[in-house]
């Protein structure tokens, strides 16, 4: 196997994922809708299959978080105590000739809307207007009247609704700092600049957690999910090249932040925030006490009161998502053929294994694949393909990361034996059918990293 050795554009990202129906843009026989996405079959299975391994490590491993399923749409003054009216804002800049809209603070990675493109402010025609807040919140009403006072927010985090459930949370879960609460959910954010297909979105889909501590212990828990984190996406085969940590200087951590730290991926755009891990401090249930006038603090055994400090890694399952495709993303050439192979961990590849009559047409491997496409699917996603010849049905599920393929031929129909190709390695082994289940669960529940990071 030879790799080809152009690097990877996130326009292949795009077009691998249109034509294997990952993700495709929203509302798209209208024209679309600025950085808006819909996610197709094997995207959503991919995201599920993410979503899951977020959880498991977050609540199903662990004794100490519990999960929450808060509203979209809270009560707005949840977005005046938290700071989210006021400070949820990116500076944005007009183009009066070209007509359009910048982040100030990143003119350096914007194009001009005039041929031939430069950076904002570069050409000789550029009339850029001074710098003004756009507050990113989206706004809608509550009830019939739309005024003032029915005016509501979509949420631009799932952290809020976490905050103001702390206190029945806390009494429910009879847990103690440290303890912690998770949620997925969709966030909304108008954002000035979006654009780099599923990496700032409008509407995307978040994995938040909120650790409380006592306040002591906060510098320590802060590293532990740092750590935590980064160790998470190794595990699922993220190479470690790809991956950093990058820790935010003061003047750029958002306003409830102590301090920050990235854990940053080397998309084809760049390195760029994959997910945040802050310490948010006493801020927020401080802000919820103070405009609600509940307490939202910890009362230990001993009578002891304090506010407890929030860790929290923040992070899209978008985001997410576009890294794994990203790093799992390959061309070579495999003889005299090239294929593309999408390297995802097993675990996150949206189909488990294919099961593939050799030649389609003979009845007795037909009803064999059959029976062993529906005893699989009884427990993972699988898929069953008896159309075109063989090595163009591998190479389909190459592109979709399916790890394993079976393959029922004129040997199974002696000795009921069927064979095993590795996607990775290429690598063909024969297996009895009756073993094909468990030797699936089995390979499933392995380690398994790049074969490019070895
Ligand atoms: N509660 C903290 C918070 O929301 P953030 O850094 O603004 O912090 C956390 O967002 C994570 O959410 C980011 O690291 C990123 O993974 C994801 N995210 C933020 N904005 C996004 C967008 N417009 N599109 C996709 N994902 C986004």
């Amino acid at each position: 196997m030879a790799e080809t050795a152009k690097p990877l554009t996130m326009d292949t990202i795009v077009s691998l994922c249109r034509r294997r129906g990952f993700v495709f843009p929203s509302s798209e026989i209208y024209g679309g809708l600025g950085a808006t996405y819909d996610y197709g079959h094997y995207g959503v299975l991919t995201k599920n299959n993410i979503r899951a391994l977020w959880l498991r490590a977050m609540v199903q491993e662990r004794d100490d978080i519990v999960a929450l399923d808060s509203s979209v749409i809270l009560n707005p003054r949840v977005w005046e105590a938290s700071g989210h009216v006021t400070e949820f804002t990116d500076p944005l800049v007009d183009c009066r000739t070209c007509k359009l809209r910048f982040r100030a603070d990143q003119l350096e990675l914007a194009s001009c809307g005039r041929k031939p493109s430069k950076r904002p402010g570069e050409t000789p025609d550029c009339d850029l207007t001074e710098p003004r807040q756009f507050n990113l919140m989206f706004e809608t009403h509550v009830g019939a009247l739309q005024d003032e006072s029915s005016t509501a927010y979509l949420r631009p985090e799932t952290a809020q609704g976490i905050f103001i459930n702390f206190k029945n949370v806390a009494q429910l879960a009879r847990r103690k700092p440290p303890f912690g609460i998770a949620q997925v959910g969709k966030s909304f954010r108008n954002e000035i600049t979006p654009g780099n297909f599923i990496f700032r979105l409008r509407e995307f889909e978040q994995m938040e957690m909120e650790f409380f501590v006592p306040p002591a212990e906060a510098d320590e828990w802060h590293r532990y999910w740092i750590d935590a984190r980064y160790r998470w996406y190794l595990d699922l085969g993220l190479r470690d090249e790809n991956l950093r940590i990058r820790e935010h200087d003061a003047d750029e951590r958002s306003h409830y932040s102590l301090a920050t730290s990235d854990l940053e991926y080397l998309y084809p755009i760049g390195w760029q925030e994959l997910e945040g891990v802050s310490n948010r401090g006493d801020y927020d249930l401080t802000q919820h006490t103070r405009e609600s006038g509940t307490k939202l603090e910890w009362i230990d055994p001993d009578g002891t009161r304090y506010t407890p400090y929030v860790i929290e890694p923040a992070v899209s399952i978008d985001r997410i998502m576009l890294a794994f495709l990203c790093d799992a993303y390959h061309e070579e050439v495999v003889g005299d053929r090239e294929r593309v192979v999408l390297r995802l961990h097993p675990r996150v590849a949206p189909v488990k294994a294919a099961i593939l009559p050799l030649v389609p047409r003979d009845e007795g491997m037909a009803a064999r694949a059959r029976v062993l496409y529906e005893e699989l699917r009884r427990h993972h996603i699988v898929e069953h393909d008896d159309s075109g010849q063989i090595g163009r049905r591998y190479r389909r599920q190459d592109e979709i990361g399916t790890p394993w393929a079976f393959t029922v031929d004129e040997q199974t129909l002696e000795d009921e034996t069927v064979t095993v190709r590795d996607r990775d390695s290429l690598a063909q082994e024969r297996l009895p059918m009756s073993g094909v289940r468990e030797w699936l669960d089995d390979a499933l529940a392995r380690d398994w990293s790049s074969p490019h990071s070895r």
